[in-house]
């Protein structure tokens, strides 16, 4: 099967960072058609051969492993090309529609990786030129939109453009193998499924905590700030995974529809839960692995008085029979203690004490993400320290856990989430990419937390860089009695 894939903003940081990395690796498992182009679209003066070398270039910052050898990029190379286009001119996308031409493949894809600002005149412009064929599908990055308006804004374009099939709204996160497990591990598994609601579950916390900051990004990420860059997506992604019912298939609608059915039930805010269950945070200077870093204020791009949260916790509950009353805590923030994205599913303890146990000693089931994706059952066992009080009737329980490490057990070349989910498109699979009714949904609660924020002048809670974020989020779970699974 041939496929063109267009990447507009083929000079930008995602094509770098993680779209060129993700092609070449599709590439070496021999899973990217050879007879494919990749078209780099941006507005450089760059012949085919710079392009090639610019990317070659752009190798020697991913990991070793990842890294191409001069013949493997050769070979990839001759998949790239590269067309300036600025993006508001319809004669550019003539020559786009003449490039597409000379090959007629059989699938072309367009992947919009821009300033979201541009999807919507993009869109308009590929269908001026007559680029909305059958064969065509687009790939729309997130964040779709700034608020519910210009997300449903960009979805009525796109959907007067192309169909819903052809629409792929990319979350990388659903692509990541460990979310897959997540769904693995609840819909393959008859296991847990009778414990997975709320006469068994305390609450669930979903940590996506980085290191870095906001690296050279700072000008789009002072206009986004962590709830859309983070939560609106990624966040409710997982929280979706989490609760939503088991599909009655594994078809991409089956799957969609009952995450809708959980972002519906998200309880919606009121003036009391938005003062107390949200707590947005900004990073200042600080020591993040042994190095000292600058505040999110003196970031390049960044304005020097920017109010814009580069960390939010928040506690959230799903008003429905399976959930009600369970608290959802979600947290995420830059220039945090650590790489360490984690959910944390802690179960009730056991109803009735026969043995002296920890104090608040329950099972826990943790999915970890990142760095490294694997599971760990925490359970209590009894120990060896038991001679002291082997003439007590009572005995004591040591807190235990199983873990498995995904990559020990299938290798650590699995396939990345933008290689998978890259392949995907190609292939036409829509399974693991979001319906607009769920970003809209996602949106429509998201919304008061912007509103609230607005409004209120007394803007983020500043933390240090390589803590854990302000106090007030580990306050804020305190109040129920939990507490972040790193502090207990
Ligand atoms: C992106 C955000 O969607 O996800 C970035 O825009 C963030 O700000 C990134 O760094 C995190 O992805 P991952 O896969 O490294 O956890």
């Amino acid at each position: 099967m041939s496929f063109d894939l267009v990447l507009f903003g083929g000079t930008g940081d995602l094509a770098w960072r993680k779209l060129m990395p993700a092609l070449f690796q599709a590439f070496r498992h021999g899973t990217l058609p050879e007879s494919g182009r990749i078209i780099g679209v941006a507005r450089d003066d760059l012949s085919d051969q710079q392009y090639r070398a610019l990317i070659r270039t752009r190798f020697d910052e991913v990991d070793l492993a990842k890294r191409p050898s001069p013949e493997e990029f050769d070979r990839f190379a001759a998949l790239l090309h590269f067309l300036r286009m600025d993006l508001s001119r319809p004669d550019d996308y003539q020559r786009l529609a003449n490039t597409l031409r000379q090959r007629q493949a059989d699938t072309v894809v367009m992947y919009v990786a821009t300033a979201p600002s541009l999807f919507t005149a993009v869109c308009e412009q590929v269908a001026a030129a007559g680029l909305n064929t059958p064969n065509t599908r687009i790939v729309l990055e997130k964040p779709l939109g700034h608020d519910l308006a210009s997300n449903r804004a960009i979805n009525e374009t796109v959907r007067h453009v192309l169909s819903e099939k052809q629409i792929f709204r990319i979350d990388h996160y659903l692509g990541k193998p460990s979310v897959q497990n997540l769904f693995a591990l609840r819909f393959g598994n008859a296991l847990f499924e009778p414990l997975w609601r709320r006469e068994n579950i305390a609450n669930i916390q979903i940590t996506i905590a980085e290191d870095l900051g906001v690296e050279n990004r700072g000008a789009f990420y002072d206009q986004t700030g962590a709830l859309r860059d983070m939560v609106q997506n990624h966040a409710l992604q997982l929280v979706c995974a989490l609760a939503m019912e088991p599909p009655i298939n594994a078809h991409a609608d089956a799957i969609r529809d009952e995450k809708l059915k959980v972002l519906r039930s998200l309880k919606p805010w009121t003036s009391e839960t938005l003062d107390q269950n949200v707590i947005r945070g900004q990073y200042t200077a600080g020591v993040v692995a042994g190095e000292v870093v600058p505040g999110y204020r003196e970031e390049p791009g960044v304005n020097p008085q920017s109010t814009t949260e580069t960390f939010v916790a928040l506690r959230a509950e799903i008003a429905n029979w399976r959930w009600a009353g369970v608290p959802f805590y979600i947290r995420t923030g830059k220039r945090l203690a650590g790489r360490d994205a984690r959910i944390v599913v802690n179960f009730r303890p056991a109803p009735h004490a026969i043995f002296r146990t920890p104090n608040g000693a329950a099972n826990r089931l943790v999915i970890r993400l990142q760095p490294k994706d694997g599971l760990e059952l925490h359970l209590l066992a009894q120990g060896q320290d038991n001679r002291q009080h082997s003439r007590s009737a009572i005995q004591s329980l040591t807190p235990v856990h199983l873990d498995l490490d995904f990559d020990k057990r299938f290798g650590s070349e699995r396939v990345g989430a933008y290689e998978r989910l890259l392949l995907d498109v190609i292939d036409g699979r829509l399974n693991l990419f979001v319906r607009s009714d769920e970003q809209e949904e996602a949106w429509r609660w998201v919304e008061p937390i912007l509103e609230h924020w607005r409004a209120d002048a007394s803007g983020p809670r500043p933390y240090a860089a390589g803590t854990w974020g302000p106090a007030a989020a580990s306050a804020m779970i305190a109040r129920d009695g939990h507490c972040w699974s790193e502090e207990c």
